[in-house]
């Protein structure tokens, strides 16, 4: 009978893959040597894998260059990193790299694009899009970035009273997008998004408040759907009526030309995950072109926002199995020495599952367990695999170390986490690694920050 670890691993999936692979009886990714830097660093431990941020937005540039130079497409393709997946400067010096634009979505992301602007990763020509709803900070920095000479900065209009305030403060004439508020699909709780302007009030919006405003240029549709881009009826029916609004407007607004169909393209979250990122794109563009042809407009260029997309692949975390608890019969608990709750959020918050798998001991028998967090919270725990519906590791041993990898994790765990802040049950954030590879290709790590220490939570709480 075929019982270890890596006898299951090869049953269940096709195994070795590009990214992961084995060295003996030891978890590599991407090359990495991954118990080499748990000897280095000590676990837990998150870490950054920067090529694969400009691996993923070369491999999306790809699609739909083959896709628009296929279909004869006039239109234009603009890559936009949405900041809010991952703010941190290392991913956007990364992203910077690919001649790609950014799409911002609050206040101080602003701040964070002057800064990138002295550094001169992005130029005044770099589109900025400014998504979501604006507060009074937020309308003050775009308009500072505005008169600074950020000329294809274009704030999204979110709600209707943002187009005066920006005509307030904005020196020049200037460009505006307009957000969509998709309708959820039928299955959520709610119809429409509270984000953008309904379908019907678009053109009504359009006649009433910026036609006549010689300083607004209506230069971008925008629209994004929560459940990211999925060959389903709903994906394909919301961009449809999307594009329908936006040859309505395109006949009463030429200076409108550019489409901008947000993110939500996947990644892939178990080893089994199948998407075909050529032909989603390509069924787009046809779409968009069909569209544009039968209501005899020309087509717009073309702008997403890849969030989880440019920076999800790029990130995991190793925990190490502290002990196991036999509860009863049939569970066994393996303690990480760390907290789902705080370093994973989404596992706890959304049921969101990552590629989870053993870094070491592959050649072990393996059994089937549950995992547990640090934390006293009873939800602290991860259970299933994506398509699994429960969890195999090489069996708990006590004198021989276990550790586990998560991966790509890279996107939103941070920023939802409160990197840096307050944790559950005060279990600190684990230190987080970079790893680059140098010009020769060979791999290199450096700490980027230290686990958090006592004093700095202590510091926080006010003591
Ligand atoms: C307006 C907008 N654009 C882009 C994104 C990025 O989505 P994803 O990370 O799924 O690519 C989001 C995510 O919430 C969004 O709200």
């Amino acid at each position: 009978m075929n019982t270890k670890y890596i006898d299951l691993i090869n049953q269940t999936y096709d195994f070795p893959q590009e990214e992961f692979t084995l060295k003996g009886d030891q978890l590599q990714f991407h090359d990495v040597d991954l118990m080499a830097l748990v000897a280095q660093y000590g676990a837990p431990l998150k870490f950054t894998y920067l090529p694969k941020i400009s691996e993923n937005i070369q491999r999306a540039k790809q699609w739909f260059e083959n896709s628009i130079k296929a279909q004869n497409y006039k239109g234009s393709y603009n890559y936009c990193y949405c900041t809010k997946s991952s703010h941190f400067k290392h991913v956007l010096h990364e992203a910077t790299k690919n001649d790609i634009h950014i799409e911002t979505s609050s206040a101080f992301d602003i701040n964070i694009i002057e800064n990138l602007k002295a550094e001169g990763k992005i130029t005044d020509k770099t589109f900025v899009i400014c998504n979501g709803f604006k507060r009074e900070q937020y309308i003050t920095n775009i308009t500072r970035l505005i008169n600074d000479g950020q000329e294809n900065c274009i704030p999204i209009i979110d709600n209707y009273e943002e187009l005066d305030l920006l005509s307030e403060g904005i020196k020049g004439d200037f460009k505006v997008g307009i957000r969509i508020a998709s309708e959820e699909e039928p299955k959520f709780e709610f119809y429409t998004s509270r984000l953008g302007i309904g379908y019907k009030n678009i053109v009504p919006f359009y006649e009433n408040q910026i036609k006549n405003n010689e300083k607004v240029e209506l230069k971008m549709l925008h629209f994004f759907i929560n459940t990211g881009m999925r060959d389903n009826a709903y994906y394909w029916n919301e961009l449809l009526k999307c594009l329908k609004v936006y040859t309505r407007l395109k006949k009463i607004c030429p200076t409108l030309d550019s489409l901008n169909i947000g993110g939500g393209f996947p990644i892939k979250n178990s080893l089994a995950f199948e998407y075909d990122y050529q032909y989603m794109v390509d069924e787009i563009i046809n779409q968009i072109k069909i569209t544009c042809e039968e209501e005899g407009v020309s087509v717009p260029h073309i702008f997403t926002e890849f969030g989880s997309f440019t920076v999800g692949e790029s990130g995991g975390a190793i925990y190490e199995i502290l002990y196991q608890k036999q509860q009863n019969d049939r569970e066994k608990w393996n303690m990480i020495n760390s907290s789902f709750i705080t370093t994973l959020p989404d596992t706890w918050a959304i049921s969101k599952r990552f590629i989870m798998m053993a870094i070491n001991r592959w050649n072990d028998t393996y059994e089937r367990v549950l995992l547990g967090g640090l934390t006293c919270d009873s939800d602290d725990y991860y259970n299933s695999e994506q398509n699994m519906n429960a969890i195999y590791l090489p069996r708990y041993k006590k004198e021989q170390p276990l550790y586990i990898g998560f991966f790509n994790t890279g996107a939103y765990q941070e920023s939802i986490g409160g990197f840096g802040g307050l944790q559950h049950c005060l279990v600190p954030s684990p230190k987080h690694i970079l790893i680059d590879k140098d010009k020769d290709g060979n791999c290199t790590t450096r700490l980027f920050s230290e686990q958090q220490t006592s004093e700095q939570l202590l510091g926080i709480l006010g003591y």
